[in-house]
C-alpha cells in the first residue's frame, strides 16, 4: 500500500473566527487511488484501483497449507485470523496472554504487504473460561484488563480491530450475555479503553444479520452508532459481517444501509462474506453496494475456497477446493473493477486548481444581508475529547453561521511543538505536525445554515498544550 498525504486544498475566502481549542491529528494508510488506471486482474489490485481493500480470513493451520497461501498471497491485501486473536485464545488464563498463533498469521500476511484486522476483543462467544467465573463489576474490568493487554501487544500495527462483536438481539435490543449483564455501557467502556490503548487504529463495531435496511437489528446498531456518535464515543467503522448463507441472502437495499451507517460518520466494511453457493449476482450486488459508498473500505471473504469455509457445505467462497476461481469471482473482481467512488482520501490530486474562481470576499460588509453563502462564513470551536499519558483526542466543530448552505470548508490549526496527528475522521488532513489543515470529507462539506458538524483527530505528544491559532475558510 502506499501511504499518500491528503492533497492540501486552496484556502479560499476569508478566513473566519475560531474560537479556541485543542487537538490533533490526521495521518491515514490507505490504497492510491486511481480509476483511470488499467482494470486490476487480482482482487488486490481490482479494489486498490478504488483506494479499497480485499480481504480474507485465515487459521493458524493454513500456514502450512500451500495452495491457500498461494491465492492469499496473489488476491488479498488485508487480512483476518479466523480464532486466534479471539479473546480465549489471546488471554487464557487472566493476565496470561498468549499471542503465538495469532503473531503467526500477523506476521505471514505484513511480510507480504497485507495490512490486518483484529477480530475481535469483546464478545458474548469464545471467552477465556475464567470470564465464565466473574460478573458484575470484575467481569467489566476483566474484559477491560484483556482489551489493554491485547491491544498492547498490537500497538501501532493493525488497520482495525472490531472492538464488540455481536452484541445485539435479533428484535434489535441488546443480546443478553455476561457481558450485557454488567451493564449497558458495557460496550461504549470497550470502546473507551480500545482508544486509549491504541489511538491510531480504526475501531469497528462488527455484527450479522445488519444488512438489511429495514430489519429490527440494523436499526438497532444504527440507533447505537449514532448515539456513540453524538456523545462522543469513539468510533470509527461499522463491520457488516455480509454472511448471506444459512438461509440469509443479498437485500435490495444493502447500499442503502451502507450509505445510512457511513452518513453517520463512520466507515463501513465487509467483513466475513460469503454467499449460498456463490451466487455471483449476489457476489456481484454486494459489491456493486460497496463500491458505490465511498466510506465502504473494503471487503473480507472468510476464508478462501471452498474447503476453508464455517459453512463448505454451502459452498460459499470465491474459490473452489481445487483453488480455481469459480464465476463468482470473476463478478466480483470486474464489479471492483467498475467502481465510480472513491474512499475519501486516497483519490490522486487534480494537477490544477479548479478551474472557477472562488468569488472575492467583499472588503465592507453588505448593508443587506446576502442571500446567497457569503465566504468564509463558517467558525471552528475546539475542545478536547479525552487526554492519556502521551496524547490526546481533539475534536473541532464547523459551524455555519451564514444564511446558506455552505459547500466545503477548512480549518487550519497549529500543534505545538512535539505533537503530531496520528488520525483524523470525519476530515481529511494536510501536515502532521506545526500547523495543519484539514478539510471536509466528501460526505460532510455541505452545511446547512445554522447547522454545524465536526471532526476529530488524534494526537502523539505531551498533552499540556492545546491547539490553536484555528481557522475555518469556506469557499
Ligand atoms: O481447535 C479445536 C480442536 O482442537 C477441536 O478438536 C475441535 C472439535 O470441535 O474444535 C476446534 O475448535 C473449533 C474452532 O472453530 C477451530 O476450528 C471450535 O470448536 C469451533 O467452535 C470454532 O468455530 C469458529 C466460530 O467462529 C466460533 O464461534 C469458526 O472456526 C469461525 O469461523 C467462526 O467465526 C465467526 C466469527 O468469529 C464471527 N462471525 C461469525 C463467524 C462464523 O461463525
Amino acid at each position: 500500500m502506499t501511504v499518500i498525504a491528503a492533497r492540501a486544498r486552496l484556502l479560499l475566502g476569508a478566513a473566519c473566527a475560531v474560537v479556541i481549542a485543542v487537538s490533533s491529528v490526521a495521518v491515514a494508510t490507505l490504497a492510491h487511488a486511481d480509476l483511470t488506471g488499467p482494470p486490476g486482474t487480482t482482487l488486490k489490485a481490482a479494489a486498490e484501483r478504488s483506494g479499497r481493500y480485499f480481504g480474507a480470513a485465515m487459521g493458524r493451520d493454513r500456514l502450512t497449507d500451500n495452495g491457500f497461501l498461494t491465492i492469499a498471497n496473489r488476491e488479498f491485501d488485508m487480512m483476518t485470523a479466523v480464532n486466534e486473536m479471539k479473546p480465549d485464545a489471546t488471554e487464557p488464563n487472566r493476565g496470561q496472554f498468549d499471542f503465538r498463533a495469532g503473531d503467526a498469521i500477523y506476521n505471514w500476511a505484513t511480510q507480504r504487504g497485507m495490512r490486518f484486522r483484529g477480530h475481535t476483543l469483546a464478545w458474548h462467544a469464545q471467552q477465556p473460561r475464567f470470564w465464565g467465573s466473574l460478573s458484575g463489576s470484575a467481569l467489566r474490568q476483566a474484559m477491560i484488563d484483556h482489551i489493554n493487554g491485547v491491544m498492547a501487544h498490537y500497538k501501532g500495527k493493525l488497520y482495525a480491530w472490531d472492538v464488540v462483536n455481536e452484541a445485539f438481539a435479533e428484535n434489535g435490543s441488546r443480546r443478553s450475555s455476561n457481558l450485557q449483564a454488567t451493564g449497558n455501557d458495557w460496550i461504549e467502556a470497550a470502546f473507551r479503553a480500545a482508544r486509549a490503548a491504541d489511538p491510531g487504529v480504526q475501531l469497528c463495531y462488527n455484527d450479522y444479520n445488519i444488512e438489511n435496511w429495514t430489519y429490527a437489528k440494523t436499526q438497532g446498531v444504527y440507533n447505537m452508532i449514532r448515539d456513540f456518535k453524538a456523545r462522543g464515543v469513539p468510533i470509527d467503522c461499522v463491520g457488516l459481517q455480509t454472511h448471506f448463507t444459512g438461509g440469509s441472502s443479498l437485500p435490495g437495499n444493502f447500499q442503502q444501509t451502507l450509505s445510512s451507517f457511513a452518513a453517520l460518520g463512520v466507515d463501513v466494511a465487509l467483513t466475513e462474506a460469503d454467499v449460498t453457493n456463490a451466487s455471483s449476482s449476489q457476489y456481484q450486488g454486494l459489491t456493486q453496494a460497496c463500491m458505490n459508498v465511498p466510506r465502504c473500505v473494503g471487503i473480507t471473504t472468510w476464508g478462501i475456497r471452498d474447503s476453508d469455509s464455517w459453512r463448505g457445505n454451502e459452498n460459499p467462497l470465491l474459490f473452489d477446493r481445487n483453488s480455481n476461481p469459480k464465476p463468482a469471482y470473476t463478478s466480483v473482481l470486474n464489479a471492483l473493477n467498475a467502481a465510480s467512488t472513491t474512499v475519501p482520501g486516497t483519490s490522486t490530486p487534480p494537477s490544477t486548481p479548479p478551474s472557477t474562481p472562488p468569488s472575492t470576499p467583499p472588503s465592507t460588509p453588505p448593508s443587506t444581508p446576502p442571500v446567497t453563502g457569503q465566504p468564509g462564513a463558517c467558525t471552528a470551536t475546539y475542545r478536547t475529547a479525552s487526554t492519556w499519558n502521551g496524547g490526546y483526542q481533539g475534536e473541532v466543530t464547523v459551524a455555519n453561521n451564514g444564511s446558506a448552505a455552505l459547500t466545503g470548508w477548512t480549518v487550519q490549526l497549529t500543534l505545538a511543538g512535539g505533537q503530531t496527528v496520528a488520525n483524523v475522521w470525519n476530515g481529511i488532513n494536510t501536515g502532521t505536525s506545526g500547523t495543519i489543515s484539514v478539510r471536509n470529507a466528501a460526505y460532510n462539506g455541505s452545511v446547512g445554515a445554522n447547522a454545524s458538524t465536526s471532526f476529530g483527530f488524534l494526537v502523539n505528544g505531551s498533552t499540556g498544550t492545546a491547539p490553536g491559532s484555528l481557522t475555518c475558510t469556506s469557499p
